[in-house]
């Protein structure tokens, strides 16, 4: 690493702004009914920056990889805007979304799944450069075996089939693969949610060096908090596809004000919250149908603290102690001590 003699200061460029991004999927219902329709993603906005990592929280259902899917470039976003570096991904022709899809790649869950078995890794690695650059065959595997050392791997790994190597180094290999073109941003959908918790915390370090190393931008799905506890600088917490909290880690881990979040937080192992969130919530009832969500606020069948007003009001989101809540009552679990700390 070279010093810098002078400092400039450009203004920082997002990698993605998403505003008001929403996902609705027609649900057929046979030829004499009314397609229904299911709002996955209702309406979410937020900011990723070079080098940072947006964790997106929350339980299974509430529209995480359909965020993904849309950040991917996979799905377009049936209204909202989508801007992944200057481009608006909705407003974009077919041939504008194509060009961006280099600058964005996905890592998912299941490293097997998704590495062809018939293929050695050298061919796995080199495949992205076949198809999207001129480089001779020798420059493809000069760079597959410089990616295979930056994520941990060895030289003789390129010849050797996916099969012959364990969870998490197979992990290494999906997140070598999705490097290989250089992106800006990696969307990681629960990326070590199917490896031991050793495991996890290797390949969740190699993801740190790699962000550090290369600048990368992460937007990092995990049901998990005490892996977002590691791995994120921002988080967005979402509840049937509703962004309910948002912001700075630090700051919604000390003091969660969404009652969701507490309990998110109080149901993680090794997570003990300040204030509100110390005595352990836990969430009743059955997550709601997105097909037909609460009226009022999305949470309020299962809150603790539900009111009339919250049965019959939906809660924007606001800007509240340092972060955006969505909650008619969040006034109520700031605590003035816990957040002069
Ligand atoms: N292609 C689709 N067609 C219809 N509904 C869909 C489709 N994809 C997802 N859904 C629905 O949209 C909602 C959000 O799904 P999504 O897969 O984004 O949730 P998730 O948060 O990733 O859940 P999990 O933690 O289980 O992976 C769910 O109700 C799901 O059933
Ligand atoms: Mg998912």
């Amino acid at each position: 690493m070279s010093a810098h003699s002078t400092v400039v200061s450009p203004a920082i460029e997002p990698v993605v702004v998403a505003k008001n991004l929403r996902q609705v999927y027609r649900i057929s219902r046979g030829m004499f009914h009314p397609a229904d329709h299911l709002q996955a993603v209702s309406g979410v906005s937020f900011t990723v920056n070079p080098g940072k990592t947006l964790a997106v929280v929350g339980e299974s259902g509430c529209g995480k990889s359909t965020l993904a899917r849309m950040v991917s470039l996979i799905e377009i976003p049936t209204a909202g805007e989508l801007q992944l570096g200057k481009v608006d991904v909705v407003k974009a022709s077919t041939k504008e979304r194509h060009a961006l899809r280099r600058s964005v790649q996905l890592v998912f869950q299941n490293p097997f799944g998704s590495l062809n078995p018939r293929k050695k890794i050298g061919a796995i690695l080199e495949s992205p450069l076949e198809i999207n650059t001129d480089l001779s065959a020798a420059e493809r595997a000069e760079k597959a075996r410089a990616m295979l050392a930056l994520v941990g791997l060895r030289p003789e790994h390129y010849d050797r089939y996916p099969h012959m190597f364990s969870g998490g180094q197979r992990q290494r290999i999906a997140i070598a693969r999705a490097l290989m073109l250089r992106p800006g941003l990696i969307v990681a959908d629960e990326p070590v949610s199917a490896l031991d918790v050793s495991i996890q915390a290797q390949v969740l370090n190699l993801l740190a060096d790699l962000q550090q190393e290369l600048g990368l931008a992460y937007l990092f799905i995990s049901h998990d908090l005490g892996v977002v506890r590691h791995i994120a600088h921002d988080v967005l917490v979402m509840y049937l596809g509703h962004a309910v909290e948002q912001g700075d880690k630090k700051v919604l881990f000390a003091q969660p004000l969404h009652p969701y979040t507490q309990a998110l937080l109080a149901s993680t192992p090794g997570i003990v919250g300040t204030g509100t969130s110390k005595q352990r919530i836990v969430l009743k009832g059955e997550l709601p149908s997105p097909l037909n969500p609460p009226s009022g606020c999305v949470f309020s069948t299962r809150c603790p603290h539900v009111t009339a007003q919250c049965q019959s009001e939906r809660p924007e989101l606001r800007e509240l102690a340092g972060r955006q809540v969505a909650c008619h009552l969040a006034e109520q679990f700031i605590q003035p001590a816990a957040l002069q700390h």
